[in-house]
């Protein structure tokens, strides 16, 4: 059997996987799905799958989800488009530390995102913020504090503005509020990390006195420069990312890029 070769990133935040995707096995997979437990986020470089064989790869980690805020592929309808042009303005699609859909009742458990166009190497990064490594380094009245607490996750959270924006160029314009309550420490294979979106969460569920503070302590920690990773995208590139142990967030630039994201229930 071939192993994996994985080699972690700068701060253990993820790992890169340096298999070809065209040709692996059940077994190769299993041990995929191990490393992204362990690591919350993989990168598999300069893999230029097709779309065929991109949906087919993500269906080895279960069923794919709707997204209606995003134009799905012509062929392929679980792949939605990100795509912005040099011409346009204004924020990129998922500025601000988040994961997605946490307003969800029952939010994707993993995203997928290929790179098919992107500007040159250094534009356009996706940043990656490991919360397993931000709750171990959480002090311990503060990880006692939240050890039972739900936070409120909304559709309409700070990052809204950059979706809403979006929604206006694409137009669609369902804006209608979308909440859920979900716990702010998750546990996933015994490893507990943070789970508060700071682009969704807009209060604390049953915590009479300071919310906000709370809040935003927590978001400063989770988003330190210590537990993140700056991924620079090639052609063909894929990242694949567990959105219960990760926060990540687009970075502003200029210039052409098309990217095909997949988000797995
Ligand atoms: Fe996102």
């Amino acid at each position: 059997m071939i192993k994996i070769k994985f080699e972690p990133t700068k701060n253990n935040v993820g790992c890169f996987i340096f298999n070809d995707l065209k040709n692996i096995s059940q077994d190769q997979i299993n041990e995929i799905k191990k490393l992204l437990n362990k690591f919350g986020v993989i990168f598999f470089k300069n893999q230029n799958l097709n779309p065929k064989q991109y949906v087919d790869f993500s269906s080895n980690f279960g069923v794919p989800a709707k997204y209606p805020m995003l134009k799905p592929h012509k062929d392929f309808k679980n792949i939605y488009i990100i795509e912005r042009k040099k011409t346009d303005t204004g924020k990129s699609f998922g500025e601000g530390p988040h994961t997605d859909s946490s307003y969800l009742e029952n939010p994707p458990r993993f995203t997928f995102l290929q790179a098919v166009d992107v500007p040159e190497e250094g534009k356009g990064n996706t940043l990656f913020f490991n919360q397993f490594l931000a709750y171990k380094s959480l002090p311990k009245n503060i990880k006692e504090k939240i050890e039972n607490l739900k936070g409120i996750f909304s559709s309409k959270g700070k990052i809204a503005k950059t979706r809403l924006l979006r929604e206006a160029e694409h137009g669609t314009s369902d804006i209608k509020e979308i909440k859920s309550e979900h716990n702010l420490v998750q546990n996933i294979d015994g490893k507990k990390a943070i789970y508060c979106s700071p682009g969704h969460v807009v209060g604390i569920k049953n915590l009479k006195s300071g919310q906000k503070k709370l809040i935003s302590f927590l978001s400063s920690h989770q988003t330190k420069k210590v537990f993140s990773y700056s991924f620079g995208w090639k052609k063909g590139d894929i990242a694949l990312w567990s959105n219960r142990s990760m926060l990540h967030a687009a970075t502003a630039f200029s210039g052409d890029r098309r990217m095909f994201r997949i988000t797995i229930q």
